[in-house]
């Protein structure tokens, strides 16, 4: 068997088997394979597709392809949460501390920003000192002890994917479901979560545009989680509109702060759902009594208090989460207002390119970011507003032409807009 065979084979749309997809991805982990070979055979599953079967069976390779953390011994379900990403989506800074001040333990990996995306990560390196390079014994001792750590997967967690993710970025091969279901599922299977909530993102923002899209690709992954015996369940929900009400990695770790302390918006009522179909998993619980330990957690301060724990377990300042204008947001601020009367229609994307210009975000992976830059909206997608109405406060470093021109390309102004709802589907059961 060799490389050159397996990529034949799938340009010619024969079904591959294990044998042939273990070769491949143990190729690609060993560096046997090279880019080129790479980018041909993920060319050939985006134009010719894979069955269930072979999209499970890479997944499943390709999980195996390097180290995974040994379980730590704890008693009860650990849960993970898992986002496609999207703008303003600090649901896991939330969720987290939510699920772990209600004896859930969280064992998360999360992920860096990239393109018009924030992440994770680098929202959690506004706290200044915070270290998200645990090492897996770090992660698991964290875990017993505060309840709960987020943290990037180590350089040995499934280099398959990390290789492929690299060589799809630049062949214009992203844009796949098996490829997607099974980058994000090894990732997950190569963890120990027992109970996994997939958030699948679809709109303006996001890599889905349709919601139909957006469901293939989550019922796809909840089938690979459940064969790979995980609980794994899904929703898909819409990212049309930023979720939150901030931009940038200081103004959404201020934002996260705040829902934990009880603000009302979408940011809130998807993080606070999504902690009640974990919590309802963890503990088999009626859909009401989820809700409502879940609302206890944040209004009786429980959350925000969990949240300061994990924070400075992880080397934070702690005292940002009971202070959060401690994190400076850029100097410059400019307002940006409404062009003409009408219903606020805001485009994700390009809110997310905007941070992206001033310096918030990162094109490639290896670029540094301004945590203080960053966007807050004054208004929502749906509210009416009236011309020279604040739509938007910019905070910059210098005047920032381009980005300003950005955010107001972002708004438009129909005479009629309802905004989706936030969550499209929920899927257990495939
Ligand atoms: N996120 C991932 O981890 N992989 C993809 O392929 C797309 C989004």
């Amino acid at each position: 068997m060799t490389v050159y065979d397996i990529i034949d084979a799938k340009k010619n749309r024969k079904e591959l088997g294990e044998e042939q997809l273990r070769f491949f991805v143990r190729a690609v982990a060993a560096g046997d394979a090279s880019d080129a070979q790479i980018a041909a055979f993920c060319m050939a599953v985006l134009l010719n597709g894979m069955t269930d079967e072979e999209c499970f069976l890479l997944t499943d390779a390709m999980a195996k392809s390097g180290s995974v953390p040994a379980r730590p011994p704890v008693a009860g379900v650990i849960a993970d949460k898992h986002s496609t990403g999207g703008v303003s989506d600090s649901t896991t800074l939330v969720l987290v501390p939510v699920l772990c001040s209600l004896g859930v333990k969280c064992a998360k990996y999360s992920g860096r920003g990239l393109g018009h995306t924030g992440g994770t990560l680098d929202k959690l390196e506004s706290f200044a000192g915070l270290r998200v390079d645990l090492t897996p014994q770090q992660f698991a001792r964290q875990i017993r002890t505060v309840g709960g750590a987020v943290a990037g997967q180590t350089e040995q967690t499934v280099p398959a994917d990390r290789r492929m993710y690299a060589v799809r970025d630049v062949t214009a091969t992203i844009d796949s479901i098996p490829l997607i279901a099974s980058s994000v599922m090894s990732k997950k299977l190569a963890s120990f979560a027992d109970v996994i909530l997939l958030d699948v993102k679809y709109g303006d923002g996001a890599f889905m545009q349709t919601a139909e899209e957006a469901e293939r690709l989550a019922r796809l992954m909840v089938k690979i989680g459940r064969r790979a015996g995980r609980n794994v369940s899904a929703a898909v929900t819409n990212m049309d509109a930023p979720l939150g009400d901030a931009v940038g990695c200081n103004a959404e770790a201020r934002e996260a702060v705040a829902v934990l302390g009880g603000k009302k918006n979408a940011l809130a009522r998807l993080s606070l759902f999504l902690a009640e179909k974990l919590l309802a998993a963890a503990f088999s619980l009626t859909e009401e009594e989820a809700a409502r330990r879940v609302a206890e957690a944040v209004s009786s301060g429980a959350a925000l208090e969990k949240f300061a724990q994990i924070v400075a377990a992880q080397g934070g300042d702690a005292r940002v989460v009971y202070d959060p204008s401690l994190l400076p947001l850029a100097p410059v601020k400019t307002a940006v207002r409404a062009e003409r009367d009408g219903v606020l229609r805001v485009a994700a994307k390009k809110l997310g390119e905007a941070c992206l210009l001033l310096g918030g975000g990162r094109q490639r992976a290896e670029d540094a970011v301004d945590h203080s830059v960053g966007i807050l909206l004054q208004k929502r997608a749906g509210d009416r507003v009236k011309k020279g109405d604040v739509l938007a406060e910019v905070y910059s470093r210098s005047g920032a032409e381009e980005a300003l021109a950005r955010v107001r390309a972002a708004f438009s102004y129909p005479a009629a807009y309802t905004p989706p709802a936030l969550v499209y589907d929920y899927i257990s059961e495939v």
